[in-house]
């Protein structure tokens, strides 16, 4: 069954005189795993800023569960949404463990339960918690530590994460390993909504069970990756597909 959770209606947003934004309407279901692409200044940032209220819009209308953002507790619709960004920011006088128990603390849950919380969710993320719960994030590499930002960002079981270009600065070998994991987590975990924000297509179309590609703060696209690359809706669409296939062909040639 489908089920509505975060809908934009007719939203805009506006820096000072730019509107950045325009006219945005879209609705997610519960449980979807999203993708969004698109250009650099696209509004991809501004609009998961907007999902967990850090910007407000300037007009329309934005409801999660069905209900106005506007009408929300802040701090408690953010506690219902982890965030995962590629400066991770872990705090590097902590451990993993305290890393990862920020939120649960916070929310005073008991010591046992912080504990067996940061393990399963270690596991989860593939870092064995006898190895890495006591260690420091400078004693991790990248990708681990973007493992951690995954396991933070889960920490008190929200049902949506969003994602801000998680994995930009990794290596392409750790990127394609944490685009499996992220993939296989969300399939473990029933009834979690993904919003996952990137530029490469690559990444949008293997991790998403809809993309929607935007481009000067409007959707160009918004379906299942099959669909987008079977029928590109606009020249723009077209044309990022056209960037993928002239990279194979360079691949190609490289290698005759
Ligand atoms: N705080 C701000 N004040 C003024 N303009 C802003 C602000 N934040 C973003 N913008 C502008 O809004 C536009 C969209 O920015 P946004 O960060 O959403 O893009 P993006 O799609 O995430 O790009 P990138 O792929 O480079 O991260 C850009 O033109 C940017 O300069
Ligand atoms: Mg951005």
């Amino acid at each position: 069954m489908t089920e509505p959770v975060i809908q934009f209606k007719n939203v805009q947003k506006r820096f000072g005189k730019n509107i950045i934004i325009p006219d945005l309407s879209f609705t997610i279901n519960r449980g979807e795993f999203v993708t969004i692409l698109g250009s650099s200044g696209s509004g991809k940032t501004t609009t998961l800023k907007m999902v967990n209220g850090l910007w407000k819009p300037d007009a329309g209308e934005i409801l999660i569960n069905g209900q106005k953002i506007s009408s929300l507790d802040l701090v408690k619709l953010r506690r219902h949404m982890g965030y995962v960004v590629q400066q991770i920011g872990l705090f590097p006088h902590m451990t993993i463990a305290e890393n990862i128990a920020v939120v649960p603390k916070m929310l005073r849950w008991d010591q046992e339960k912080i504990e067996q919380r940061v393990e399963k969710l270690l596991d989860l993320v593939q870092l064995d918690p006898q190895k890495y719960a006591k260690r420091y994030p400078n004693q991790l590499s990248g990708g681990q530590q973007q493992r951690i930002g995954v396991a933070r960002a889960l920490a008190v079981n929200p049902p949506f994460v969003l994602f801000d270009e998680p994995f930009g600065a990794l290596d392409a070998l750790t990127r394609i390993e944490l685009q499996k994991e992220i993939k296989r987590i969300h399939e473990s975990l029933a009834d979690k909504t993904f919003m996952f924000v990137t530029h490469d297509i690559n990444e949008a179309l293997f991790l998403g069970q809809r993309v929607m590609v935007m481009h000067e703060g409007q959707i160009e696209q918004f379906a299942t990756p099959e669909e987008i690359v079977t029928y590109p809706a606009t020249s723009f669409v077209r044309e990022l597909l056209g960037t993928v296939q002239q990279n194979q062909s360079l691949w190609g040639n490289y290698h005759d």
